[in-house]
């Protein structure tokens, strides 16, 4: 595995790979990694000939009283699992690679970054596409891996991508979880035993949820009573929100029809978590 610092490198090593006819996969991250990063490079490396990971904590994507100075990181462990995991190159730049002085140019996706997490978090989705695509325009992809645990962060992309006519195809992989269920997340190590214990409440609620469209109910008023007296009962979870809208274009109807994404973000203290199932309503 070959780990790269700058962009001209990177650019260098790909360039060779691409020219002998080589596909590119590539599974962008913010490092800390569990078995939900891993699982993206496993996909990559069923469908490309070569596997390329990021690992960036990017500043722009981080509100000011977010944890952009605290989001943990290991960068030593990181390298020895993306190799475990049969990483090729590993591409980790500095924040002035990436953001050199005088950086000004952003990429930001309407409508769709309006809702959910981009309502209690302004301008993340920007940072997000900003730096999404400034990983693809150096990377170059021929297939880039998401993982479906940020529902909303998949969307978007896909929206991009289609709207900028980014010759890339966008793969949305499976939520990887603990075995109680909790959804793995490099955030998770914030909370306390006593959170971890409760936040189990998240999956609960969520595959409960599921049952109670599965029998019958189309109302999406309903589910969304159902999974906040849930949440509610956990004296430790605060939440942020609970909604069920259309899986791809993120829109609300009361009518719940098609692929439903149940979308859900609670606090736990200081430590804010999300998690979502998709429902296919036939
Ligand atoms: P990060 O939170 O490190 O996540 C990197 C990728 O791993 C994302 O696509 C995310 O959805 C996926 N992932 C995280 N937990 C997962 C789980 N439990 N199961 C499956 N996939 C999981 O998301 C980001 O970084 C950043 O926003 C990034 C796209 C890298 C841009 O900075």
């Amino acid at each position: 595995m070959k780990i790269i610092k700058t962009i001209q490198e990177i650019r260098e090593e790909i360039k060779k790979h691409r020219g002998q006819g080589k596909t590119v996969g590539f599974v962008p991250t913010m490092g800390y990694l569990h078995e939900g990063h891993l699982s993206l490079v496993n996909a990559s490396k069923k469908q490309n000939d070569i596997t390329v990971m990021s690992i960036f904590v990017n500043p722009v994507q981080f509100g000011p009283n977010e944890d952009f100075e605290k989001y943990p990181r290991d960068t030593q462990s990181d390298l020895k699992k993306a190799e475990t995991a049969g990483v090729d190159f590993v591409f980790l730049p500095s924040v002035s690679e990436m953001y050199p002085e005088g950086y000004k140019t952003y990429v930001s996706v309407e409508g769709i970054t309006e809702v959910l997490c981009g309502k209690s978090r302004p301008g993340h989705f920007k940072g997000v596409t900003t730096i999404v695509t400034k990983l693809f325009n150096i990377v170059k992809p021929t297939r880039a891996y998401f993982g479906q645990k940020d529902a909303q962060q998949v969307a978007v992309i896909m929206k991009m991508v289609r709207d900028l006519d980014m010759d890339i195809e966008i793969v949305s992989c499976p939520i990887i979880r603990e075995s109680d269920g909790l959804a793995m997340s490099s955030r998770n190590v914030y909370l306390k035993p006593e959170e971890r214990k409760a936040a189990v409440i998240l999956s609960r609620a969520l595959f409960e949820a599921v049952d109670l469209i599965k029998n019958g109910c189309r109302n999406r008023d309903e589910v969304i009573e159902y999974l906040r007296k849930r949440i509610n009962k956990e004296e430790l979870a605060q939440i942020d929100y609970a909604e069920a809208v259309n899986a791809i274009t993120l829109e609300d109807s009361a009518l719940l029809e098609g692929r439903v994404l149940v979308a859900l973000a609670v606090r736990f203290g200081n430590t804010r978590l999300i998690d979502n199932v998709i429902v296919e309503v036939v």
